[in-house]
């Protein structure tokens, strides 16, 4: 492509460091919609005569219907997916392709399929997520009164319910899909017309492209166009918020799923078992999930170092800014759909969740508040009342519910047996009616709204 200068062809090694085909390929579908954006243009802006454009046309056709039929083809000596689309199109039409590359610079090009390609990612990934919170909405509903211990520092806290606890991670996930939703707001002006850096002397319209390529306008200035990655940076650091949100799920599942637990049992599809341990079934996935989250942000890290001390404008250092991309790309894929499969199949064990729930005096809370509404003790001293409360219930190795009530009005004689209908789990759960709250009757009002936004 740029032979007239040379007079030695590259070494064997420049060659391959050179290439990028073997991994730019991916954007094969990206970059001949580009070129047919591209072409269209120049023919109406009288730039390429109508005749030639629609030979171009036919000819990327042919060249994407190989492309889709066969592979592209690891073709280090054309280098990148551009340099082989224009060489394979000048196979199909002959030295006519040599007009398409007018007023285009293989920097503004790889800057609209990079666009083009993460703008499909986000898509996908928005697709992936809305399945996994319709997995997550089936079953909070199924277990909207399921009781199950709240921890905080992993010790038992306050009784919540399952569907409570699930519908935590779908709000997780609608922040997410909001965060790409906006990186891809963000990410959908044209770069394709600003060329090798300055902009061109040919009168493009930039508007038509980006009208062509579903972008909302052209991008304002030619060097940052060819020169900024923010958008694929964006991606990535809203690919690594939502794997960690993936990774907790993950290490839920993992914690939940051990015997000591006993909270789930994963179904045989998304258990491992071990070579040598017969009676082993691990949750292997989820902690692949787990492991991926680390991946990804590796795959950020590496382009952010690779942006960070980059003068303007393109410099081929930025070649490496796909792998990364991609690798997260195909990690967050997989990391959705493992865990949409397993929340989807998990056998959750209500029964060892609500024994759980009944340890660790979890509604001292419930003592303590009932104190402050019917006896009106000021908060401080009711939680002092009810820490003497615990403390004479784990000296007689009973639940709160557990103690009579000659013990408990001996700790204080404004307490009355009306107190005992606030010791449950159940009746704590049900209490917790404040707006977000995880009553049953709140969690179902939850996925009522979840599933009225879509
Ligand atoms: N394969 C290159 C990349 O991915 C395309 C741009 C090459 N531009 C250049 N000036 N050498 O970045």
């Amino acid at each position: 492509m740029w032979g007239g200068r040379f007079a030695e062809g590259p070494s064997a090694v420049m060659r391959e460091i050179n290439a990028s085909i073997p991994f730019d390929k991916r954007m094969w579908r990206q970059d001949i919609a580009g070129s047919k954006a591209h072409a269209t243009m120049l023919g109406a802006q009288g730039i390429v005569d109508q005749a030639d454009v629609a030979k171009i046309l036919d000819g990327l056709d042919a060249v994407a219907a190989d492309y889709a039929e066969q592979g592209v083809p690891d073709d280090l000596t054309l280098e990148d997916i551009h340099m082989l689309t224009e060489a394979r199109l000048a196979e199909k039409i002959g030295p006519v392709a040599g007009r398409l590359h007018t007023a285009r610079s293989r920097n503004d090009q790889v800057a609209t399929d990079f666009r083009l390609w993460t703008r499909d990612a986000i898509d996908a990934v928005d697709a992936a997520l809305g399945q996994l919170q319709a997995a997550l909405l089936v079953r909070a509903e199924e277990h909207a009164a399921t009781v199950m211990p709240g921890f905080t520092h992993l010790q038992v806290a306050q009784p919540v319910t399952l569907g409570h606890h699930l519908m935590a991670y779908h709000s997780m996930i609608a922040r997410d899909r909001g965060r790409f939703a906006d990186c891809r707001a963000r990410l959908n002006y044209n770069p394709l017309g600003s060329a090798a850096l300055a902009g061109t002397g040919f009168p493009l319209d930039r508007h038509a492209t980006a009208k062509a390529l579903g972008f909302a306008g052209p991008t304002v200035n030619s060097l940052d166009s060819v020169s900024d990655r923010d958008f694929a940076i964006e991606y990535l650091t809203a690919a690594v918020q939502c794997s960690l949100h993936l990774s907790r799920l993950a290490e839920e599942f993992v914690i939940w799923a051990s015997q000591m637990f006993g909270f789930v049992s994963l179904s045989d599809q998304w258990s491992t078992g071990s070579s040598i341990m017969p009676q082993k079934r691990n949750p292997d996935a989820a902690e692949l999930v787990r492991g991926h989250s680390g991946r990804i942000m590796g795959c950020m890290t590496s382009l952010m170092v690779t942006m960070k001390g980059l003068p303007l404008a393109y410099s081929k250092d930025m070649q490496d800014d796909k792998p990364p991309v991609f690798e997260a790309t195909d990690l967050l894929a997989l990391s959705i759909a493992a865990m949409t499969g397993m929340v989807e199949s998990a056998t959750f064990r209500p029964d060892r969740m609500r024994a759980a729930a009944e340890t660790g005096f979890s509604t001292a809370t419930d003592l303590a508040d009932w104190l402050v509404r019917e006896a009106g003790v000021p908060f401080r001293e009711a939680h002092h009342i009810t820490g003497r409360a615990v403390k004479l219930a784990e000296e007689k190795g009973c639940r709160l519910d557990g103690l009579t009530i000659d013990d408990l009005t001996g700790i204080d004689d404004r307490i009355h047996a009306g107190i005992f209908d606030v010791l449950s789990v159940d009746a704590s759960v049900a209490s917790r009616k404040s707006f977000g709250g995880t009553a049953p009757d709140r969690v179902r009002e939850a996925i009522a709204a979840a599933r009225g936004q879509g």
